[in-house]
């Protein structure tokens, strides 16, 4: 195998899910801990100072304590080069998260072991589910009070219409918490608390060994026994096609505060998984061995640095390798270019690089020329990569210019922001140039977008809260066709049509019950959950 090859066969690159509060930092922060990639709890965790660190070139980001843009990570573990992508778990997540799911091959979904699956869970989950990429559980705080293991894994079918299979079980919960049973090697796994060691120290047993009810008490053996005989005859076949293809989520139980755990999963995950998937350009499938450079930019940051207004946009390499000096071709643009200042993170800090491969993710400098999904490859090919979904806002406002003179500003800044992908605007026929009415999918970006116009564009902004939740795009069979009227359809008050700046036609929705309302009174009207993206 050339090194090449070799390269691209050990990478990574997976996204880590999870509601708030969940331990997606805790989590995230023991694998670079495993991989040395820090040296100490602690460094990326500390979401309200030391993350901050990373990105505080947003003056809200700091005022808030929260990240409002998704990081990624590398580091080295056993001869493995993972990618981490970091989706913001606070409740003011935005579009970019959803987006970040899309450069992802697999997803960790972390769940806290008291609450189970949680809004924010769900939402990210059906990202994933949506392109069938492999979905491992972690099931964390088992050191605390949990709910039953049984009940968990059912709720977490029911929920998300996905099989699980429990790779190990655990053995009590909270202080009792006593280790895992590994069902594949048949082994208990005890463990010694230890939290800020790289491991928990554990000892293995068979689980028909006398000595069991010594270590874990004999209740908590028998009870054992008793599980692990109707997890055997209850639960499917552990089937790693199934897994490969998201149908069957493995399913681990631990503790990433105390070590309980980390280290098995995260050896069972890169077990499981691949090197990077290919990717599809229309009909094409571009696999990520082939031996030329392809990727596409999946998110826009802005901003960087406020004084030279720039962005940096981030791509995943899909295919190839990257070298720094080489010239590429944009697709969308029809320009071949070099790209400038590449950089990487590696756990906290950002690193100018000269080479990447398939599976890497890196950020350029953007001066402008790139938009999300765009397709950059070697000169001489011409593919675009399928395009990037738009994902549906859940919060609206109608916004102008407080000052009508600024409108020109006003105008410009919208739609540049819009352009970067962080919030998303539309116009209704009536509302005319100076009203836009804008659609988010994180509230925070209604109060970064307000920033940024005061800010980079010296506009005070007029705003009023919209009451819709859903949106839906319209679509056309026919691309030809003319826009749809107003009058053409039947729709309740609490509905109303709206356009893209694209030209897409839309509705906007203030409940799921007039969505269906409007289903079932327009005949033939197709809507649809995504934009852009068909699955
Ligand atoms: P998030 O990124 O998913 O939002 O969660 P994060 O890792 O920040 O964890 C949220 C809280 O849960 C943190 O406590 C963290 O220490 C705790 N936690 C994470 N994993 C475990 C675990 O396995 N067991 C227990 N008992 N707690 C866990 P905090 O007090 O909110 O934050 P901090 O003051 O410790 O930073």
């Amino acid at each position: 195998m050339s090194s090449y090859e070799s390269e691209i066969k050990r990478r990574r690159t997976f996204a880590i899910i999870s509601h708030p509060d969940a331990g997606k930092t805790t989590l995230t922060e023991k694998f670079l801990l495993y991989g040395g990639a820090i040296a100490q709890a602690g460094q990326v965790k500390g979401k309200k100072n030391t993350r901050a660190a990373t990105s505080d070139w947003m003056e809200i980001e700091k005022q808030r304590g929260i990240s409002v843009t998704s990081s990624v990570m590398q580091f080295q573990y056993e001869g493995f080069c993972i990618n981490i992508l970091d989706t913001p778990g606070h409740q003011d997540f935005s579009e970019d998260t959803y987006r970040t799911l899309m450069a992802a091959d697999s997803a960790v979904m972390v769940i806290d072991a008291a609450k189970g699956v949680e809004a924010q869970t769900r939402k990210l989950f059906k990202v994933c589910a949506m392109r069938d990429i492999p979905i491992f559980t972690f099931i964390n705080k088992m050191d605390r009070e949990a709910r039953d293991p049984f009940e968990l894994c059912e709720e977490l079918e029911k929920e998300l219409g996905i099989d699980t299979y429990a790779i190990n079980w655990p053995i009590g919960c909270g202080k009792e918490f006593q280790g895992v049973y590994d069902r594949q090697n048949r082994k208990v796994i005890h463990f010694t608390s230890n939290t800020n060691a790289k491991a928990a120290t554990a000892t293995e047993i068979e689980p028909d060994d006398p000595a069991l009810a010594d270590l874990i008490g004999q209740g908590k053996r028998d009870q054992l026994v008793d599980e692990i005989e109707l997890l055997d005859g209850a639960s499917c076949e552990f089937d790693l096609d199934r897994v490969r293809h998201g149908k069957l989520s493995p399913v681990f139980f631990g503790s990433a505060l105390t070590n309980f755990g980390v280290e098995p999963f995260l050896e069972a995950f890169l077990r499981m998984t691949t090197a990077p998937l290919p990717r599809k350009a229309g009909d094409e499938v571009i696999d990520s061995f082939e031996d030329s450079f392809s990727a596409f930019v999946f998110k826009i940051q802005a901003n960087m640095n406020k004084a030279h207004r720039d962005r940096i946009a981030f791509m995943r390499v899909v295919s190839g390798k990257f070298e720094a000096d080489k010239e590429v071709y944009h697709v969308q643009e029809g320009k071949k270019i070099r790209l400038s200042r590449p950089q990487q993170l590696m756990a906290a800090e950002r690193e100018i690089i000269e080479e990447a491969y398939a599976g890497d993710i890196i950020g350029v400098f953007d001066p402008g020329i790139f938009s999300i999904g765009d397709t950059l490859c070697a000169p001489g090919k011409k593919f675009r990569f399928d395009p990037i979904p738009t994902f549906a806002p859940e919060h609206f406002q109608r916004i102008r210019s407080v000052d009508t003179m600024k409108r020109k500003q006003f105008l410009k800044g919208v739609e540049q922001i819009a352009q970067e992908g962080a919030i998303q605007i539309f116009k209704t026929p009536y509302t005319g140039m100076e009203e836009v009415i804008v659609g988010v999918v994180g509230t925070l970006q209604f109060d970064v977008l307000e920033y940024r116009l005061r800010s980079e564009y010296n506009v005070e902004l007029y705003k009023e809260g919209l009451p819709y939740e859903y949106l839906r795009w319209i679509v056309k069979e026919d691309e030809d066709a003319p826009p749809i009227k107003e009058d053409e359809l039947l729709l309740p008050n609490d509905a109303k049509l709206v356009e893209d700046y694209k030209g897409n036609q839309l509705l906007l929705f203030s409940s799921q019950w007039s969505i269906q309302w409007v289903q079932e009174r327009n005949k033939g009207l197709v809507l649809a959950e995504f934009g852009g993206a068909r699955f």
